[in-house]
């Protein structure tokens, strides 16, 4: 792969979902020859963690594994192998992961389709259509994760969705109540629509617009201080969004990475058919929450991530840093 295609591949890869837009990534090109990359490190920038919300870096290991799983099949759209091995180092914890790219090989028919979706790709903070996600794309979704050893649950049970829209509700309440967690939020939100990192406020635009029973994460410090509305007014249509969570057997960076590496699969697929998410992670930030959120559901092993899906109405709203900043020769 020449140094053209790289940059290609890294383009790619930095369009991944990140907690609050904070890219923790770097990438290391390993040369063969003056003009040749034969394999790419993806590393963590944990000058980039988030100290509050995520001290483990549980957030920033899912945030990279995404960026592999984009940076994996933007090689495959290039026609050449990849093989990724993940946490090669033992002695080198910062290496998340090394792609070794391959001989030539024709990508597949999915494999183009999935990465044709990167730049489709968004989170949605608005309101869903009523139009349900039906249930041959949540089986595709299903099996993307499942590539990853990720399982995938689907809120379908009435009784389910109402416990953790509570959990959700107690986890943002618990967070909101710390104003270490309020310095650090309002240090990733950035007024300007063209920042190259963190969230910009025309990204939060919608969240107002729809009547969930889901509280999503409120990034505006004023957030809370919505004029009731006239006792007349009709009230908004409420939404119905898909709820599930994907969550693995092990709690530990390897499997913090496959659940970003089946995020990003997953949300590609959702992508090419139109349908969005807005990832809710308060609920497993929150130790308390997240382990009544196992238990009330009897789940066996550790969610790791809960997303709300549906037919949105955004479009890509937030920006990322120079591949110049991001990409550099071993
Ligand atoms: C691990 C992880 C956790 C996230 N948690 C939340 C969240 O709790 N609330 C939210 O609104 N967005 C959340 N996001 C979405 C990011 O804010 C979003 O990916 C980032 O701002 C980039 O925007 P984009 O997804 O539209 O490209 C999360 C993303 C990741 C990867």
């Amino acid at each position: 792969m020449n140094n053209e295609q790289l940059r290609e591949v890294v383009r790619a890869a930095v369009r991944a979902p990140s907690v609050h837009n904070t890219q923790p990534w770097q990438f290391v090109s390993h040369l063969a020859t003056s003009s040749e990359v034969d394999a790419v490190e993806v590393r963590a920038d944990r000058t980039r963690s988030l100290q509050v919300i995520d001290p483990l870096g549980r957030e920033l290991h899912m945030s990279c594994g995404a960026a592999i799983e984009l940076a994996r099949l933007a090689v495959r759209a290039i026609g050449v192998r990849c093989e990724v091995a993940l946490l090669p180092d033992p002695a080198d914890r910062d290496l998340l992961a090394l792609l070794h790219l391959g001989e030539a090989d024709p990508p597949t028919e999915e494999e183009l389709r999935l990465h044709a979706s990167t730049s489709a790709r968004y989170t949605e903070r608005g309101g869903f259509d009523e139009r349900p996600v039906d249930e041959a794309l949540r089986e595709k979704m299903r099996l993307a994760a499942a590539e990853q050893g990720v399982w995938v649950l689907y809120l379908d049970r009435p009784d389910d969705r109402v416990s953790t829209a509570v959990l959700l509700a107690r986890a943002d309440d618990i967070e909101r109540a710390n104003p270490a967690y309020e310095q650090e939020l309002g240090d990733w939100v950035r007024d300007q629509a063209e920042a190259d990192e963190g969230i910009p406020v025309p990204a939060l635009a919608g969240r107002g617009t729809r009547a969930s029973s889901y509280r999503l994460r409120e990034f505006l410090p004023d957030g809370d201080k919505v004029e009731p509305p006239e006792p007349s007014a009709v009230p908004p249509e409420a939404e119905h969004p898909l709820v599930c969570i994907l969550g693995t057997d092990g709690d530990d960076p390897a499997a913090w990475l496959r659940t970003g590496q089946a995020l990003g699969r997953l949300l590609l697929v959702a992508a090419g058919e139109g349908v969005s998410a807005a990832p809710m992670t308060q609920v497993i930030e929150v130790p308390s929450t997240r382990s009544m959120l196992t238990a009330n559901l009897g789940l066996l092993g550790y969610p790791q991530i809960v997303l709300r899906m549906g037919y949105g109405h955004g479009s890509p709203a937030t920006g990322r840093r120079p591949i110049e900043d991001v990409l550099r020769d071993g």
